[in-house]
């Protein structure tokens, strides 16, 4: 069953809990939440406050994607917040096992994310531990950005590792997703989508029609 969790860095935080409001009435269950430390990527988005008052604004799904150094740091703090998945990168972690186990022992589930940039290989160990793969098909830090093609080929790698290795397995994908990539993003075996500018930029709820179209 597709997923689709749209990103609420491009929302509006002014209006934040009135626009998740109407992200929950259409029922996709998840929203992302880009959490960004100014190191790991060049941008400062928001942390555990802002997650600890949306929660109790939405029942919303928080799958919750940490773009910062050593996030092993903050674990306890996120599930604390409200989050209800922690997805770290591999090329964040000082110890990547030792992150997931931490993760899924506090009751999160846990997931692992990589760059365009960062080899496949290095992910695929830890598919069968985790919960959720997200394979970046822009470069993280902002959104707004293009769509990196190339990254298709990763998602095809990773998908097939999930089918061998831990078939429940949910593979994501985040960065430059619109109406006009969406299939073919879908094609490479992807099954949860995040998508910001294409949901938050205008009418959310016809935005989030229009995916549910090719979705589902
Ligand atoms: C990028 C973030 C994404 C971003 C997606 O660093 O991880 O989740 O918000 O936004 P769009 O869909 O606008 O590329
Ligand atoms: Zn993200």
């Amino acid at each position: 069953m597709n997923i689709l969790s749209p990103s609420i860095l491009a929302a509006d935080f002014g209006h934040l809990a009135k626009q998740l409001e109407i992200v929950e009435k259409k029922n996709t269950g998840w929203v992302h939440v880009d959490v960004m430390d100014g190191m790991f990527v060049p941008s400062i988005s928001f942390g555990m406050p802002v997650i600890a008052s949306i929660r109790k604004q939405t029942g919303l799904f928080f799958d919750t994607h940490l773009m910062v150094i050593d996030p092993e740091r903050y674990i306890d703090d996120f599930k604390k917040a409200g989050s209800d998945l922690l997805t770290v990168h591999v090329e964040a972690c000082k110890d990547v096992s030792a992150t997931l186990k931490h993760i899924k022992a506090s009751g999160m589930k846990a997931g692992i994310s990589l760059n365009p940039e960062t080899d496949t290989e290095k992910l695929l160990p830890f598919v069968k531990d985790v919960d959720l793969v997200l394979v970046m098909s822009v470069h993280p830090g902002f959104g707004g950005q293009k769509f990196i093609p190339e990254t298709l080929k990763k998602a095809e790698r990773i998908k097939r590792e999930i089918e061998m290795t831990n078939p429940s397995c949910r593979l994501e994908m985040d960065g430059g997703i619109n109406l006009q990539n969406l299939k073919e993003v879908l094609a490479a075996g992807v099954d949860t989508i995040v998508a910001g500018t294409a949901v938050f930029g205008g009418d959310i709820e016809k935005n989030i029609t229009e995916f549910e179209k090719i979705m589902f």
